[in-house]
């Protein structure tokens, strides 16, 4: 049998003083499939993808490509999962967008050239070469974005993680973003109330609300299905709604 990218399996997860955040939610995602985990706020969506690289540890069991997380191997567990935050701001730390995408890479002990050599492709391919010398704090919250994205991707991780990646952009900067998570050929993890970005991105879906998985199913099934998501505070996409009356 094919390892999975992701299986997780009776994950609970408490905040202190909370009552459960998780409970008991199991999912797995193929090596190179696309996972929207969508439900409204507070559904315990992020506190999930937390449980990807170890940041947060429930209880139960959290597999990367096969191996059971825990505290000897989150190394390579965050080597092998990269999250892009919700807020950049929460991402980017350095006094300029070259010094926060070379950062990880540094950490790592590379040779500066090769740094250098990788931060700029990566900068490249996001069409982002203009500003490697600027502040990121004085970028644009769409330039802001693709600068976290690029901060993961230059570790070249197998499974892309994305917390609400369409949250507070404009409609044009959200299609850019968009277009360039549809073009990397990586499993890929979003949560995400932005059902529209599912329907264009993901082939499954995970519905998640107060801790629970709902329902989960290729992403027609669960899109189209109009109760089901009104019950759990979503709708229909646009997208899908329109593509139907065509
Ligand atoms: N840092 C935190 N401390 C305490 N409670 C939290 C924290 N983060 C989230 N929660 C609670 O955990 C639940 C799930 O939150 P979250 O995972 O952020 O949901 P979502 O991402 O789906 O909006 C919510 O009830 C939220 O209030
Ligand atoms: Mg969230």
């Amino acid at each position: 049998m094919k390892k999975k990218a992701v299986r997780i399996q009776d994950l609970s997860f408490s905040y202190p003083d909370k009552s459960a955040a998780l409970d008991r939610i199991s999912f797995s995602v193929s090596s190179g499939e696309s996972l929207g985990i969508i439900g409204p706020n507070g559904a315990g969506k992020s506190t999930a993808l937390l449980h990807l690289n170890g940041v947060l540890k429930g209880k139960g069991e959290v597999r990367i490509l096969g191996e059971k997380v825990h505290k000897g191997n989150l190394k390579w567990v965050r080597s092998r999962v990269g999250i892009v935050f919700q807020d950049p701001n929460d991402q980017l730390f350095m006094p300029t967008v070259f010094d926060d995408v070379a950062f990880g890479l540094l950490n790592l002990g590379w040779e500066k050239e090769e740094v250098q050599n990788r931060v700029q492709r990566v900068l490249k391919n996001l069409g982002l070469e203009g500003v490697q010398d600027r502040n990121p704090s004085h970028l644009s919250f769409g330039e802001k974005k693709k600068i976290s994205l690029a901060t993961v991707l230059v570790l070249e991780p197998e499974i892309l993680v994305l917390d609400e990646p369409t949250a507070n952009l404009d409609p044009g900067s959200r299609r850019n973003f968009l277009e360039i998570l549809e073009g990397i050929p990586k499993t890929k993890i979003m949560a995400t109330h932005d059902l529209d970005s599912v329907w264009q991105l993901c082939s499954r879906v995970l519905l998640m609300n107060k801790g629970k998985v709902i329902a989960q199913g290729e992403s027609r099934e669960i899109l189209e299905d109009e109760k089901l998501l009104e019950q759990n505070n979503l709708e229909v996409p646009h997208r899908l709604l329109l593509e139907k009356k065509e």
